[in-house]
């Protein structure tokens, strides 16, 4: 047993499972983008797939190769609150279960819940979460190398990595934590471990650029466009009174409008406005229709924007 490994993680999980299919299936306008993220997932943190691709279609592994498994896997999820980031994360490595067969395993880790006490805190938290995980995939890794697993550490909240910059006190302590975690991310990929690193940030411009040097990828997240919302919306209000005309209006005026220039978000739609519709409704013993729905739009503003919040 690791030391400190017990409660490292919020929930360790393991995909296929049905419970991360119903997720992937409620998701909307982000089908690209998560088979893409599901592809560089398994050739970043598992190049034996990339070579033997290269000696099929080369005859050999090919310098070009080299270069890309030299990048580190670790993927930066950036953008807005509300938009996608720890649900794609959360549920990519479901993605990835059912279109390679590998299992695959989630680490869910948030900095920000677990606060920044101690000077050494956050070094000791992330190589404590490196060894846990590489423990376990010492134990599942074959001989030869490949692997038939994949394991994903979501680092949720990545600003904390950065965040208190400001504060000068906290700057030495800040870099430890980044170089843990490059460490971290280093020594997996020497030990041939197939894991893949997912930072989520609101800010981009808060994660350190050591760190943003590094990823093989980096995921600008957008609030949903007309089409996302009217998706969306269609999806969970079907079987009600709203007919497509009157989905296709909602998702108008959720749009930017003048005077607020910024739409609904993913979640103002999903765990705000829809669900205060339906209690609507319910108070008034009626069906949801546009009118309720126009109702409670009044008092449901979409989210601010991250930099303009607080
Ligand atoms: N593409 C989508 N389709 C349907 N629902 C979505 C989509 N993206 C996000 N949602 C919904 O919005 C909620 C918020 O998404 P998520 O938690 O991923 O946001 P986030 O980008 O991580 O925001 P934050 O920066 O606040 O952490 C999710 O629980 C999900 O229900
Ligand atoms: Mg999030």
């Amino acid at each position: 047993m690791i030391e400190g490994a017990e409660g490292l993680f919020a929930r360790i999980e393991e995909f296929p499972n049905p419970a991360a299919q119903t997720r992937v299936d409620s998701l909307v306008g982000l089908d690209d983008l998560i088979s893409r993220l599901a592809q560089d997932a398994v050739a970043f943190a598992d190049p034996t797939a990339l070579r033997l691709w290269s000696e099929h279609v080369h005859g050999a592994v090919v310098p070009a190769v080299d270069a890309l498994t030299d990048r580190t896997p670790l993927f930066i999820f950036s953008g807005d609150v509300g938009v996608g980031k720890t649900e794609v994360a959360e549920v990519l490595g479901q993605v990835v279960a059912t279109s390679t067969r590998m299992d695959v395993t989630l680490y869910p880790l948030s900095l920000a819940a677990r606060g920044r006490g101690a000077v050494g805190e956050m070094t000791t938290l992330i190589t404590g979460t490196f060894d846990r995980i590489t423990a376990d995939f010492i134990k599942a890794r074959r001989s030869d190398g490949t692997s038939e697993s994949l394991g994903i550490l979501l680092i949720d909240e990545g600003d904390a990595l950065a965040q208190s910059r400001e504060l000068a006190q906290m700057h030495h302590e800040d870099r430890a934590g980044v170089n843990a975690l490059l460490r971290g991310i280093d020594g997996m990929r020497s030990d041939r471990l197939p894991i893949l690193t997912i930072v989520c940030t609101n800010r981009l411009d808060a994660i350190d650029p050591a760190l943003r040097r590094r990823a093989a990828v980096i995921e600008v997240f957008e609030r949903p466009g007309h089409v996302q919302r009217a998706a969306l919306l269609s999806r969970l209000f079907a079987g009600t009174g709203m007919s497509a005309a009157d989905i296709d209006a909602l998702a108008a005026v959720t749009s930017e409008v003048p005077g607020r220039p910024y739409g609904y978000t993913y979640s103002d739609l999903r765990q705000r406005l829809v669900p205060e519709v339906v209690l609507e409704a319910f108070r008034r013993k009626a069906a949801i229709d546009a009118t309720i729905a126009t109702d409670v739009l009044r008092r449901v503003p979409p989210t601010k924007p991250f930099a303009e919040a607080a």
